[in-house]
């Protein structure tokens, strides 16, 4: 193959797996370099600091086996039902692969979607102290694709493509132009809902590998969803009721999202379950539901203390039943 047919052919294979569209966003200098927020200045002497190395930092050497209950079956929620009490032990098996398989594909693709939107506040955040702040965040997202991509890869050798809900809200967040919708889809509402799914599977794998991994990754997750908290503060004092109405609206519209983005539609289909019923036991489920509410336990004191949680939000957050999270402490 000469050197044209090589990069021709190497374009072709880029092509296969790319996924473009246009975004719109001001890009800003500015020409201030002295610290402007301070809080935002710690966060980012904080973020150099705790820096880590994927490939030296976790014991890669360990042994998984990805049939193994690393997660407990308990925490399906079909467990127990008519449903799960028909599989066989293989069937058992191959279910608790796709499950963690599905789970954490999810996390490699939001990671994804948070390396892309971090570097697009780079560019479109106004105060220096941002764009340091944000250039750490990118860093430290690109270490979190690499994790989970090695992990899948090595460990469990099975990836699921983007659920649609997530690819939604993620597409939602890079093509819109203005900056502020930027954090707040992606630092307040992704990464506010993926703490709590992280520390839900912290607390519940008894793999030693993928807990250590969690671990690392909600550290540097902690200062993410704080760089959105702070870097908000007050932002949101003076927009005109039109304006606050488009956030409250991208707020429900991004929970709404995430909620439904739990439904492991494509392993049911995978474990030749029927999917309508599947759905309706699942959607029903105690552990579904509790899962859920759990995974607004952040976002939903992050929103009130941006002054967000006005009465048509609380209106539509009572209805999704995580209201009741107004009262938790915010991530700042
Ligand atoms: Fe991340
Ligand atoms: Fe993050």
């Amino acid at each position: 193959m000469n050197a044209t047919a090589e990069a021709q052919h190497s374009l072709g294979v880029v092509e296969s797996f790319q996924e473009q569209f246009s975004t719109t966003f001001d890009t800003c200098y500015t020409w201030n370099y002295e610290p402007f927020k301070v809080s935002l200045r710690n966060l980012y002497e904080k973020a150099k600091h705790s820096q880590w190395d994927a490939q030296t930092a976790l014991d890669w050497s360990i042994d998984v086996d990805p049939e193994a209950e690393n997660l407990p079956d308990v925490s399906n929620p079909l467990f127990g039902t008519h449903l799960w009490k028909k599989l066989t032990p293989a069937e058992i098996r191959k279910f608790r692969r796709e499950q963690l398989s599905w789970s954490l594909s999810q996390f490699l693709h939001g990671e994804q979607g948070a390396l892309l939107a971090s570097a697009q506040i780079v560019d479109a955040v106004p105060w220096i102290d941002g764009k340091y702040y944000a250039a750490t965040q990118t860093m430290d997202e690109a270490r979190h694709v690499e994790v989970y991509d090695k992990y899948l890869r090595e460990k469990l050798d099975k990836e699921y493509p983007i659920n649609p809900h997530l690819k939604t809200l993620i597409d939602q967040i890079l093509t819109d132009s203005r900056w502020d919708m930027k954090y707040l889809g992606m630092q307040i509402m992704v990464e506010g809902l993926a703490m709590a799914a992280f520390g839900f599977m912290e607390k519940m794998s008894t793999e030693p590998l993928l807990k250590d991994l969690t671990q690392h990754v909600m550290r540097d997750e902690a200062r993410h969803v704080a760089f959105g908290v702070l870097s908000l503060e007050g932002v949101y004092a003076d927009l005109t009721e039109r304006e606050l109405q488009e956030r409250l609206e991208f707020v429900y519209e991004g929970c709404r999202l995430m909620r439904d983005r739990l439904y492991a539609v494509e392993v049911w289909q995978e474990m030749g379950l029927p999917i309508d019923e599947t759905y309706d036991i699942v959607a029903h489920s105690e552990t579904m539901r509790e899962f859920q509410k759990m995974l607004f336990a952040k976002v939903v004191p992050n929103v009130k203390r941006l002054g967000l949680l006005k009465p048509w939000l609380r209106d539509k957050f009572a209805e999704l039943d995580i209201l009741k999270f107004e009262a938790l402490e915010a991530s700042a």
